[in-house]
């Protein structure tokens, strides 16, 4: 009989730990002032943006997870000020954590990089702003108009006359490159463990 209790305790330990370690910690980093903020004009956009990184594979190369300093060197290489937390997800429909790093990790390229210019310049082709990379030319999100025709002030400066012009996608997809800033701001509490020896 006696053991029946033993098993029973260590059941209890068991799920407590579990619902501790899976549910209740998570959830008090979700918590907290920033809990609910605010979505912006630009939101819809930005979900556009989400699909538009999502069907083209981006999330195959690129990570949005910043690790904590004592884990990787992630903050070392300039992908974040701070770790990420379970909250700089909230407003995301659906966390892009990623897999694998060809790429930079890409959850703070908005506070690393704002200019829409070199990010239409980049898509277009990479190797004009990062000679040799191995990222593939995503032209296919641009329109190519004769000289003058577009009107358009976004066009890219390149195109022997011709104007190439970054297509919705395209525009939806820099405004969610552009929101990815995690790091800027007051960072919510506990967001880097104890270090470890
Ligand atoms: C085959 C892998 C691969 C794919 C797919 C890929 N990238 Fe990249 N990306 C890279 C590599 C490698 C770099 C680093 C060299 C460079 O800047 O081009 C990079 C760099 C970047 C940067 C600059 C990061 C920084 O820190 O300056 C951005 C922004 C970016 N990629 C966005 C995208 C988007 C958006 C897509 C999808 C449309 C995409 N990438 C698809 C490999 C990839």
């Amino acid at each position: 009989m006696n053991r029946l209790w033993i098993i029973f305790a260590g059941f209890m330990i068991t799920f407590t730990t579990a619902w501790i370690g899976l549910a209740m910690l998570p959830s008090a980093h979700y918590r907290g002032p920033e809990w609910g903020a605010q979505l912006g004009e630009n939101d819809l956009l930005v979900e556009q943006g989400r699909g538009v990184f999502i069907q083209n594979g981006c999330v195959y190369c690129h990570s949005q997870q910043v690790t904590a300093r004592n884990f990787r060197s992630d903050q070392d290489r300039g992908w974040g000020a701070r770790r990420t937390v379970a909250s700089d997800y909230r407003n995301d429909k659906r966390g892009l954590f990623g897999t694998m790093r060809t790429g930079p990790d890409l959850a703070n390229i908005g506070s690393r990089n704002s200019s829409p210019q070199w990010h239409y310049l980049h898509l277009y082709d990479p190797q004009i702003t990062s000679k040799g990379s191995v990222m593939p030319p995503m032209r296919f999100l641009f329109d190519r108009h004769k000289a003058g025709a577009s009107g358009s002030t976004e066009a890219l400066p390149l195109g022997d006359g011709d104007e190439i012009v970054p297509k919705p996608e395209a525009r939806a997809l820099v405004a969610y490159l552009l929101s990815r800033k995690h790091d800027v701001g007051e960072p919510p509490e506990a967001f880097e463990p104890p270090a470890t020896q």
